[in-house]
């Protein structure tokens, strides 16, 4: 088969305020990524995806953008962003940029200009409804971040529509002039040189052209955020976005060898339709399943048949284990199966993409209340909607800010830098950080990781076992999710040639055929090739 670069590669999230900084202001920017690349080389990643970097009062940090063909000076200018491109693609990596078009800032002079009065042209760019007939909210949807949907324009009387702060108007994509402008973003970041795109909340980007209300959601509890109060029936997802959606990637497809990832929070069913009539939508419609799955060796092996089950042909599939909006894979599972979930990410059948720190094993860190960044938590503070734990500083090295900066950062470092960090990691040969390049290293020295099939061979006594398999090259990858020793026995047609890693970067007990698996460890075996038919 063959592939292309975003097919075999693996992504990697650099959320950019968090990564470097190099202007001692706190912040990381483009420079700092730049300093880093070589890190990322022997990380052994491919393609660096960077959360926004445009011009934004940073409301939503960054997610709230006032100028698409900008860079904040946060972050640094042209010329930096220039250098960094160049030296991505000297080292033979990708960039990948993250493009916003649901919702601009308030600020932006689109929306300045949509807010002047009700016959400005730019009226329409925006999504404006009369009230209801008792002066309230268009109708009942509610925002992301708590509180209605919709915000109220004395000096023009009409109420905009905003899926997240009321800083994030959202855009009429039923309005060509809209697209027409967001295509041409699209085609300025490619002119110089950006690789491809994730798009933020994609699955968000048409709305019901009646304004129905959203149906209640009949799985909410008390205590819950205030957006699950509702089903998004009618919000989000809706048939008309799958045409704008093969429009962005008809401008993606005018330059050669670029691509577009979608952020899509859906059940699997409604995920795989992203990837649009005759897979002309977004080449990889993110796969969040194993975000929210239970670490149980047969929810995992139903996750994975009902994926590749759903997938349209030719979709390629891919999986995500973190992002900037979740909190972190250590946290979430504990430092050994955190592990084992590295392992899983990148040896199933697809795209893996990586959150910075992972592969420290970095936690979400506490924030005292006073330090607190993110506009959902100050929105709907002390029920957990905080997103700040997971953004904290990259850990370099153990001097003061883990190296991060040189002035304060703008989110508290882990308290556990000292000893969770690059430097410190890297001199351990049985560090989460060794495993994580020794394990990319054998992905891609093993054709049958990076492209092969998947075949389930077991999910008995809580431990994952799979092939992978290509031109008769066959890796196993076995998965002990349960909390003691497993023992499991290769199914008769297998020999194994060798033990290729354990989780636990040692020698695992092997005799025969036979695999002692300590708990929560993982390993891949290499199994014998396939005797040719005589
Ligand atoms: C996406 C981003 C998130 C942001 C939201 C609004 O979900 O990942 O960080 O707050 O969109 O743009």
């Amino acid at each position: 088969m063959n592939a292309k670069w975003w097919q075999r590669g693996i992504f990697y999230q650099v959320y950019p305020r968090s990564f470097q900084d190099t202007t001692g202001n706190g912040v990381g920017d483009l420079e700092g990524i730049r300093q880093r690349l070589d890190y990322l080389v022997e990380l052994g990643v491919d393609a660096i995806w960077i959360s926004p970097i445009y011009p934004s009062p940073m409301a939503d940090h960054g997610y709230d953008v006032s100028d698409y063909c900008g860079i904040d000076p946060v972050f640094g200018d042209f010329e930096t962003f220039d250098r960094m491109v160049e030296d991505v693609h000297n080292r033979g990596l990708k960039l990948v940029l993250d493009f916003v078009p649901n919702h601009t800032s308030e600020q932006h002079p689109w929306f300045q200009e949509s807010c002047s009065s009700r016959d400005n042209p730019k009226r329409d760019w925006y999504i404006w409804r009369d009230p209801a007939p008792d002066g309230g909210p268009p109708n009942n949807w509610v925002s992301y971040f708590s509180g209605s949907g919709w915000t109220f324009h004395e000096p023009t009387g009409q109420y905009y529509y905003h899926a997240y702060l009321k800083e994030q108007p959202d855009l009429n994509w039923r309005n060509p002039e809209v697209r027409e402008e967001m295509h041409n973003v699209l085609r300025f970041w490619m002119k110089r040189g950006v690789d491809g795109f994730r798009v933020d909340v994609i699955w968000h980007l048409i709305k019901d052209a009646l304004f129905r209300d959203d149906p209640p959601n009949p799985d909410y509890k008390p205590g819950d955020p205030e957006n699950m109060r509702l089903q998004q029936a009618y919000s989000a997802d809706q048939p008309e976005v799958h045409p704008v959606i093969a429009g962005l990637r008809r401008v993606v497809d005018e330059y050669p060898d670029r691509m577009l990832i979608g952020e899509i929070y859906l059940p699997v069913a409604r995920l795989v339709t992203y990837y649009g009539e005759n897979l002309g939508g977004a080449n990889l419609p993110f796969n969040f399943q194993l975000i929210s799955a239970s670490r149980h060796a047969k929810d995992l092996a139903k996750i994975i048949m009902d994926y590749e089950a759903a997938l349209p042909p030719g979709g390629w599939p891919n999986w995500v284990l973190g992002n900037h909006d979740q909190p972190r894979i250590a946290s979430r599972m504990g430092p050994e199966l955190a592990r084992i979930a590295g392992m899983l990410l990148l040896t199933l059948r697809g795209t893996p993409t990586m959150y910075y720190g992972d592969e420290l094993g970095m936690e979400d860190v506490q924030i005292p209340k006073r330090a607190t960044q993110d506009p959902w938590e100050l929105n709907e503070p002390g029920i957990g909607v905080s997103r700040d734990p997971e953004r904290t500083p990259m850990q370099w090295d153990a001097s003061p800010h883990a190296g991060f900066t040189t002035a304060t950062p703008w989110l508290p470092v882990s308290p556990d830098y000292v000893r969770q960090n690059v430097a410190a990691l890297d001199a351990d040969p049985r560090s989460i950080l060794t495993m994580y390049r020794r394990l990319i290293a054998l992905r891609r020295s093993h054709a049958c990781l990076e492209m092969g099939t998947y075949r389930t061979i077991s999910d008995e006594d809580d431990v994952l076992v799979y092939l992978r398999e290509n031109d008769g090259e066959r890796v196993l990858v076995a998965l002990n999710l349960s909390d003691e020793t497993q023992e499991f026995t290769l199914p008769e047609d297998m020999r194994a040639c060798r033990i290729l890693l354990s989780t636990r970067m040692d020698d695992p007990e092997f005799a025969e055929s036979r695999l002692r698996l300590r708990r929560h460890e993982g390993v891949l075996i290499e199994i014998e090739a396939e005797a040719a038919p005589a």
